[in-house]
This record gives C-alpha cells, structure tokens and sequence, in this order.
C-alpha cells in the first residue's frame, strides 16, 4: 500500500541533519548551561551558537531571541506577557486580534478578557481569510496595548498582510506579535522588514524536533514572564535549557533558509497541481483560503454536498495522511470556526480537507491523491458528480 504524507503542516519528521547535529548534546555534552564548569559552558555555547544563527535568520540581535517549548508556548508569553507589562505600566488593556487564530492565542486572550479584566476586539476577515488593515487601524484606541494577528492560517494558509498591519500598530503605539508557526520555512522572518514585536516559531514544522520553540521580542518592548522560577532566558523563560532540542531547532531553521528558494518553488509546483487537479476532477470542490496569497505547501478545500463520513480515514484507508481542517481539531464533531467565520455553512464547514506537501512529496503522489479523491468524494456525494467527472 502507498504511504503518502501529506499532512505537513501538523508536523514533519525531523531532518537526518538536524537529528546528527542534536546528538552529541544528549550524550557527551550534557551539562546545564546555566553551570559555571566546563560542561556547563559547553552546553552554554551551543545554546549561544543557536541563538546567533537564529538571530541572522530573523536580522535581529541574539538577545531578542528566548527560547522556549515550542509554537504554543512561544504564543503564551508573548500575548499574555506583553498584556501583563503593558497594564502594569499602565498602558492599556484592550486587544486587538483575528478570528481565525490558533488557541494558543484565542484561548490566552478569551482568559484575559474572561479573568483578568482586558478587553478586546476580535477584527473581522473576508471570505478568503484577509484581515482588512483599515479595519484594524480603526480598532486601534489610545487604550490598545497589543495586537497578536496569525502570520499564515494553518487551516486555510491565507497569508495576512503583516507588514501593512506592523506599521498601523507602530503608529498607533500598538505592540504587534505575529503567529509565525505555519510561516517558518517558507516565509520571510525578516523582523526588520515585518516591523513586527513579537514573533512566534516552532521547531517540528520546519523538520526540526518537536517541543522547542523561539519568541523573537524586540529590544525595549516589556513583556513578563508566564513561567518563572530561575532566571534563564533573561528572567523570561524559567528552566533548565533543552540543549539537543535548541541545537535542533536553529539548525533546522538555517537549513531552511540556505535552501528557502528551491524549497518553496517544489512546494508551490506541487500545490499548484494538487489544487488544480481537485478543482478539475471534483465540481462540488470549493477551495478554501486565499487562491494565490497562500503558504506554498497548504492546500485546503471543503466539498459540498456531502454525507457525514470521514474522509480523513477514507484517504488513510488508500495510505495517504491528510487532515480535516487542522490537526488540533482531530477528536472534534465540531466543524472548524475558522471556515464558519469565512462564511461557509456548518454542513459544507464539516466537510473539510486539508493536505500540505513536504520536502519529500513527489509528482506522483500528487496524481496518486487526486485519483484517490476522485474516488472517494462521489461515493461520499449526495449530489450526482458522474457528468463532471465523466
Ligand atoms: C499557527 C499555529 N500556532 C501555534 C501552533 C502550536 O505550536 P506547537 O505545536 O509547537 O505548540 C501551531 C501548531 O499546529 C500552529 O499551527
């Protein structure tokens, strides 16, 4: 049977490279970096190393960057850290962010307005998924500490206009964090060129371990611990350093960015065909996200006229990993309220595919999924598609 993965956008497997560098830090070098010996200063340079070449990726300074377990947690002390500074500082307690962010981000802001007395003011998007920046410019009050807006969507891949955003928040004395989760390893982390605050990434999706991640915070925004405890990373991120997972996570970002042209143009070939070939063997296919303003690897559709079945194990039954939607949503009957915020019914909502090619996806996996959908979604049809597909 094939084993086709096409589920990338919930994780990669880690690069054989990343995994030889990480090595020697769970064994030789086991020190804590926080030590003042000889093992510990090992443990401490590796850490410092990865910080550097974290840094030239994103073009900021190396103590910009702290550490920490991965996209969820990156997400937590930036939002729920800057929120916190800013009020103690007596700036404000209104938050401006999107209707289609991760929960590591709608659930930290939903528990500061629900329990500790910030407000906030959730932007609409359009049917493809865009934050208007007239809209958010407009949310701006003199009482606007933060505004966190999802970099690249991982349910429908629509790619916001952060740059445009950044410089409205500038303005307005706003702090900005952009979600950058779905974006590492295809998009730009320039933080100079986004204007963006705060940062987020996450290692396991850039075929780097999973549980370690990086919050860029710019120099001079306050933002104060969520995790305390010992005073590493600045007194922003308590706990012992995770060195083999740290050396991972920078070197599987280099490694994407050495190579970031020839990656996305495979991906964005790949997708390209995934997406036509669907639309052009399935008329009940509706494209979900943006059409062309989309991360290179994300393909995302919803069909219409479907009978409850579940496609995900239909295309696991036929070896190929997809994902409805998003895989933080598996275990749930709920359809996904990113796609009802975009406009589509509950039904069609329900109904969702998500399928995000890989370093390793070839041409022929790509024919081989489309065969196999064009199979399986008339059987799920209540809608008689033989004519189209005829
Ligand atoms: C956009 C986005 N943000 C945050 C996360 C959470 O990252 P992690 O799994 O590293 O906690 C994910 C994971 O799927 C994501 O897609």
């Amino acid at each position: 049977m094939s084993h086709i993965y096409l589920d990338h956008s919930a994780t990669t497997p880690v690069d054989a490279r990343v995994l030889e560098a990480m090595l020697p830090y769970f064994t030789n070098v086991y020190g804590n970096a926080s030590s003042s010996h000889r093992f510990g200063r090992s443990a401490e340079n590796a850490i410092e190393d990865a910080r550097e070449l974290i840094a030239q990726i994103f073009n900021c300074r190396p103590n910009e960057i702290i550490f920490t377990s991965g996209g969820s947690e990156s997400d937590n002390l930036a939002v729920r850290g800057a929120a916190w500074a800013a009020r103690q500082q007596g700036k404000g307690t209104h938050l401006i962010t999107t209707p289609i962010e991760h929960g590591a981000i709608s659930k930290t802001i939903n528990q500061l307005v629900n329990e500790q007395g910030f407000q906030q003011t959730v932007l609409k998007v359009n049917h493809e998924g865009l934050v208007d920046p007239k809209d958010f410019a407009a949310a701006c009050t003199p009482h606007t500490s933060v505004a966190s807006v999802i970099y690249a969507n991982n349910e429908i891949g629509t790619i916001q206009p952060i740059r445009e955003l950044a410089q409205i928040a500038r303005g307005q004395g706003v702090i900005f964090h952009t979600d950058a989760v779905q974006a590492a390893g295809q998009l730009s982390l320039d933080v100079e060129e986004l204007g963006v605050d705060l940062l987020s990434i996450s290692g396991h999706k850039f075929y780097g371990p999973k549980g370690v991640g990086a919050l860029y915070i710019r120099d001079g925004v306050s933002v104060l611990p969520v995790q305390t405890g010992g005073s590493h990373e600045r007194g922003l991120r308590a706990g012992t350093h995770n060195t083999p997972l740290i050396v991972g996570l920078a070197t599987a970002l280099k490694l994407a960015y050495d190579d970031l042209a020839q990656r996305t143009t495979h991906y964005r070939k790949l997708r390209d065909r995934l997406i036509s070939g669907i639309l052009n063997t399935l008329p009940n296919a509706l494209l979900t996200g943006h059409a062309e303003n989309r991360l290179p690897s994300h393909v995302s559709f919803v069909f219409e006229d479907i009978r409850s079945g579940s496609l995900v194990e239909l295309l696991d039954a036929k070896g190929i990993a997809a994902s409805a939607a998003s895989a933080c949503k598996t275990g749930s009957s709920e359809p996904s309220s990113v796609l009802l915020q975009l406009g589509y019914s509950r039904e069609t909502a329900a109904a969702s595919l998500r399928l995000s090619v890989g370093l390793h996806t070839t041409e022929a996996d790509i024919d081989y999924t489309i065969q196999a959908l064009g199979e399986i979604i008339p059987q799920l049809s209540t809608r008689d598609l033989t004519a189209a597909t005829a």
